[in-house]
């Protein structure tokens, strides 16, 4: 894998970034490539977490333009919330530019601020950051699309540092049926398997707090976890470090790149979820890659369609 440099944005020529993203790289731009305000940043470096109003987790929804981690009701939360969406959407408008092939399809996901020391934090081991893992989102299924996030080091000093290893496609191969993809794959196909998605499907439609999952968002789940279990894994894998200093952002599929953040404070991020139809090389996604290795479909080709409908 490789950190791929832009140091000159807009180029003159149009790039297209997409085969360097889908093959597990990360994209890095040494220079912010939007604007961002001093202003804001200070003033998300300088908020106050003690009294509990404000929470640890910030997420801002861009559909509802709400913001989540928050329950403080005056100026300062207003504030935030505008600040969050100036985030958003210079990001995206940025990314358009980037990945249009991407945009035309693309689902705009939560955008969110870290504003712990990420060195030392005491956490479940599930939500370990600094444990080799590939993302997947137990409340937001993406049956087989990809999940691109772009980070932005808004800290005045500190590198946020990272370490990656090889992409899926390498990771599956070794250890995709130690995770249990094979029952996996065996189970969402079966009969009561995809009584259990019609129902859950219902279930949601009628506003019940299910999630329903593909085989492939069971699957990628089950990897998550399985990673950060697996301390073999863990020790000896290939390590690639990057450190990125403050001011620069990068780019990734997080769902393809395994990746751990060592250490770091004051990141701000935006998800996109990638239609796998708007890919530049489908082969090569955990979807295609994973229903390769077992054999078997893992999202219903008629969900797929209207996924990126
Ligand atoms: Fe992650």
């Amino acid at each position: 894998m490789k950190f791929v440099s832009v140091d000159a944005w807009p180029s003159e020529a149009r790039v297209d970034y997409r085969p360097e993203l889908e093959a597990g790289n990360v994209l890095f731009f040494p220079t912010t490539p939007f604007v961002f305000s001093e202003e804001s940043q200070s003033f998300l470096r300088g908020l106050d977490f003690a009294g509990g109003a404000i929470h640890k987790n910030i997420a801002y929804r861009p559909a509802s333009d709400r913001v989540t981690g928050t329950e403080a009701n005056d100026s300062q939360a207003e504030r935030l919330r505008g600040i969050m969406r100036d985030y958003s959407r210079v990001v995206v408008a940025f990314a358009s530019r980037l990945l249009p092939e991407y945009a035309a399809h693309w689902k705009l996901d939560y955008a969110s601020f870290r504003p712990l020391e990420e060195e030392g934090r005491d956490l479940p081991l599930n939500k370990r950051n600094d444990l080799i893992h590939t993302d997947a989102f137990p409340s937001r299924p993406t049956n087989g699309d990809l999940i691109l996030r772009i980070f932005t080091n808004v800290h005045p000093s500190k590198t946020r540092n990272w370490v990656v290893t090889d992409p899926f496609l390498v990771l599956a191969e070794k250890y995709a049926r130690a995770a249990g993809l094979d029952e996996i794959a065996a189970a969402s196909a079966s009969a009561g398997g995809k009584l259990w998605n019609q129902s859950a499907r219902l279930l949601k439609t009628m506003g019940l707090p299910v999630v329903p999952r593909s085989g492939y968002d069971r699957f990628m789940l089950r990897f998550h976890e399985y990673l950060k279990r697996n301390t073999d894994f863990q020790e000896h894998c290939a390590k690639y470090r990057f450190n990125f200093p403050p001011g620069s952002t990068w780019l990734t599929f997080t769902d393809v790149v395994p990746h751990s953040v060592l250490s770091g404070q004051h990141a701000l991020e935006q998800t996109f979820i990638i239609a796998h139809r708007s890919l530049a090389t489908p082969e090569n996604a955990p979807i295609s890659v994973l229903e390769r290795l077992c054999g078997k479909l893992l999202v219903e080709r008629n969900r797929q369609q209207q996924r990126v409908a």
